[in-house]
């Protein structure tokens, strides 16, 4: 055991070196094929002294948790790895040769095992352990979270494939974890689209990436996701929804997307000059003292509450520049994966722009927390309808969803000036009616030019206007 530490000293400085052969070696693996037979031979005849131990099935360790530790690693998986070229004691130097497997050294969980590896993927995998400690799931360890994944949750480091090996959609780590966001994924478009063709559509990682996970409502992460796989999907909806740049700003895209979910109105605290979410500092946490101080009976906060926790804010330094910024959302995680094809979205103006809409009747307050996950505080719907709340929430509002007049005209004449119809004293009612008319009047204009028979279905005439 000492004379292998020392070789493995020597070896560690050829690092480089070992991890180019040993790419090479995996790539020649992969194309020759070979059995596990044959590459049993490439095992240093120190792993083989270990795995004379440990492959075994029934050895195991009780911790001081009472949990029970396995501690048989297949030869055969271990062979079929990717790490077939890395030995043993390059992840476990810290083993004392002597006693090992003699004298038993206590261990008190799986979890404290598992964080006393954590760091030994960093050498080899620089890059990936820099992104992944910038992520949700790094940070809600660091905040004391006993669930969030290490590496070694997402890859077992005595089996790993090569992620090229395309496994059924099940196998995907993040499964194990967030079990209900799974299912609902499996069984929507992308899940689908998954299952029936490979590759193409969207996994978990496709839309959260794998390592740099953020929180999902957090910046525009997840919705640059999905516009670079669409590149058309923004003029795509150009052609019927005005200021598209606008409504995808202020509605996730499941909103509409999602066509059975419910909606509901997030005014998130926004740094007006910085141009990002507020986020509480770790370790001073102000948000929900506030809050539920200003809203003791928990009724939702009312406009009086509200105003004077924007100005609690504003004194911490946000000088005046502490606004509200209003979004759409889905109101949970598992709604946000039951995405349908196109022709269930949802492009009926009135579902939101209508006097006493659904997705307006639950309304919240977040603030991002440390971890860049949304804390959250119930707000009185009735609080759209306020003149003073409406001044610090500033460019959220949805004509029609609510009741100020003089906020409705306001916003007509912005329309009037975004759509270029003829003025007139016109409702907002028949405003939409007359976009959709003037819709409607393209559509039938570029059928007519269109070199081709007469559509008989709506169907065709949709694919014709979305071309
Ligand atoms: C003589 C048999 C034997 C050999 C050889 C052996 N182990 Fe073990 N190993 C054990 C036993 C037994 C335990 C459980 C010890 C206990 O209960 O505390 C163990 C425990 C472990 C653990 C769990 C953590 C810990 O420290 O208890 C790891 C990791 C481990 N061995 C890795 C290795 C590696 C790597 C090698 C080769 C360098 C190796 N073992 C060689 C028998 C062996
Ligand atoms: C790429 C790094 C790496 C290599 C190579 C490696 N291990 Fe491990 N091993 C780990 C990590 C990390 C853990 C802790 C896993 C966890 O968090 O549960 C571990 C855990 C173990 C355990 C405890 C049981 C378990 O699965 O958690 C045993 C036993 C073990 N390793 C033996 C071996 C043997 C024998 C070899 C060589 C054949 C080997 N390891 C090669 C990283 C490695
Ligand atoms: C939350 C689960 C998760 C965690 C935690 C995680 N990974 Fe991954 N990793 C994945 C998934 C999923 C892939 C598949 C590739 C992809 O979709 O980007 C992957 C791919 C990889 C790859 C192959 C990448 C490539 O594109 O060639 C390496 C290497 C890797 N991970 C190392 C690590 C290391 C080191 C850590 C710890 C710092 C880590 N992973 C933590 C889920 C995870
Ligand atoms: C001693 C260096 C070394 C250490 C330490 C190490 N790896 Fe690796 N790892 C490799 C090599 C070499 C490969 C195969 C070459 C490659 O990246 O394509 C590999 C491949 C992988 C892959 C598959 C990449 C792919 O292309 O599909 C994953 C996932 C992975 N490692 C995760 C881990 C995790 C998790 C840890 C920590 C428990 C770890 N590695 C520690 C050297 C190492
Ligand atoms: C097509 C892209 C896409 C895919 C694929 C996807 N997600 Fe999401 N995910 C989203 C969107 C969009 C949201 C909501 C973001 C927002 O609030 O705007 C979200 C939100 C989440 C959230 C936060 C939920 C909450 O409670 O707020 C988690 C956790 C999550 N996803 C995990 C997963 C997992 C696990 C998978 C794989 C089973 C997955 N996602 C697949 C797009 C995707
Ligand atoms: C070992 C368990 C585990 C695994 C595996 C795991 N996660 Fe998580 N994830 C968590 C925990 C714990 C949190 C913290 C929030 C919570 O408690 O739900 C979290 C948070 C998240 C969030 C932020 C939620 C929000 O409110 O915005 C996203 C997004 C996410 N995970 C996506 C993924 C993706 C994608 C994968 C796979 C690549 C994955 N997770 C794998 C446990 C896991
Ligand atoms: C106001 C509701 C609404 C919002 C917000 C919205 N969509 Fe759509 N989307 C639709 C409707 C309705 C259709 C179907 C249009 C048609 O068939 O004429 C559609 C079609 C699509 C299509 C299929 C395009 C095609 O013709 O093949 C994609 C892809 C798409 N949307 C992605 C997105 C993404 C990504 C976002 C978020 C950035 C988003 N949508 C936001 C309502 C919306
Ligand atoms: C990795 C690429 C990728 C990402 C990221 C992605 N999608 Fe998709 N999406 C696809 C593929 C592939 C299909 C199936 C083929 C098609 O219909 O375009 C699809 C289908 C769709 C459809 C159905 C289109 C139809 O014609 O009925 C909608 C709607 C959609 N995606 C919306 C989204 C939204 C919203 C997001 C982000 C939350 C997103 N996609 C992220 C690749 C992606
Ligand atoms: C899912 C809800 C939803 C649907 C469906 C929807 N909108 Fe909107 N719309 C909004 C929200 C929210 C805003 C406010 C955005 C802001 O000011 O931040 C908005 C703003 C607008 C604006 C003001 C843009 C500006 O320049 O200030 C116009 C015009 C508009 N919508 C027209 C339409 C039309 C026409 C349709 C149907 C084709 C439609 N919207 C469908 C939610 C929706």
């Amino acid at each position: 055991m000492k004379s292998s530490r020392t070789m493995g000293h020597l070896l560690q400085s050829s690092r480089a070196m070992r991890l180019m052969v040993t790419s090479l070696l995996a790539l020649v693996l992969t194309f020759v094929g070979l059995n596990a037979h044959a590459a049993q031979a490439e095992l240093s005849k120190e792993d083989k002294a270990c795995l004379s131990c440990h492959d075994k099935e029934g050895l195991v360790k009780t911790l001081e948790s009472g949990e029970i530790l396995s501690l048989g690693i297949s030869t055969k998986a271990y062979v079929e790895s990717m790490h077939l070229g890395t030995s043993c004691e390059d992840c476990h130097s810290n083993l004392d040769g002597k006693t090992h497997g003699k004298v038993k050294k206590p261990i008190s969980s799986k979890r404290d095992f598992s964080l006393t590896m954590r760091e030994t993927c960093r050498d080899c995998h620089k890059k990936k352990f820099t992104q992944y400690e910038d992520s949700v799931h790094a940070a809600s360890i660091k905040a004391g979270s006993k669930k969030a994944p290490l590496c070694s949750d997402c890859h077992n480091p005595h089996t790993v494939r090569s992620v090229k090996i395309v496994a059924p959609i099940t196998d995907t780590p993040c499964a194990k974890c967030h079990q209900d966001i799974f299912k609902a994924y499996a069984k929507d478009v992308h899940g689908q689209e998954r299952i029936a063709k490979g590759i193409s559509a969207p996994l978990c990682a496709g839309c959260h990436q794998a390592h740099a996970v953020q929180a999902a409502s957090l910046g525009d992460g997840v919705k640059d996701a999905c516009l670079a796989c669409h590149k058309e999907a923004v003029t795509q909806h150009k052609d019927w929804l005005p200021n598209t740049a606008l409504h995808f700003e202020a509605i996730s895209c499941p909103v509409c997307h999602a066509p059975d979910a419910q909606r509901r109105v997030n005014l998130r605290l926004y740094d007006g000059t910085a141009k990002r979410q507020v986020a509480e500092k770790t370790g001073v946490p102000k948000f929900q003292k506030r809050t539920d101080a200003a809203d003791s009976k928990d009724m939702g906060l009312d406009e009086r509450a509200l105003w004077s926790l924007l100005k609690e804010f504003n004194q911490d330094g946000g000088d005046g520049k502490m606004v509200l910024r209003g979004r759409l959302e889905v109101r949970s995680g598992v709604e946000a994966h039951q995405l349908s094809d196109k022709s269930k979205a949802i492009k009926d103006c009135d579902t939101c722009h209508k006097e006493g809409a659904a997705a307006f009747q639950s309304v919240t307050l977040t603030i991002a927390g440390p971890d860049g996950r949304p804390l959250r505080h119930g707000i009185q719907k009735d609080v759209l309808n306020s003149l003073t709340s409406m001044d610090s929430v500033r460019g959220f509002y949805a004509i029609g969803s609510t009741r100020i007049k003089l906020l409705d005209t306001l916003l007509v004449l912005v329309l009037l000036g975004a759509i270029s119809v003829p003025l007139g004293h016109m409702t907002i009612k028949r405003l939409f009616k007359s976009v959709r008319e003037k819709l409607e009047a393209e559509r039938l204009a570029a059928l007519a030019t269109a070199d081709q028979p007469a559509p008989t279905g709506h169907r065709q005439a949709d694919d014709n206007v979305s071309k």
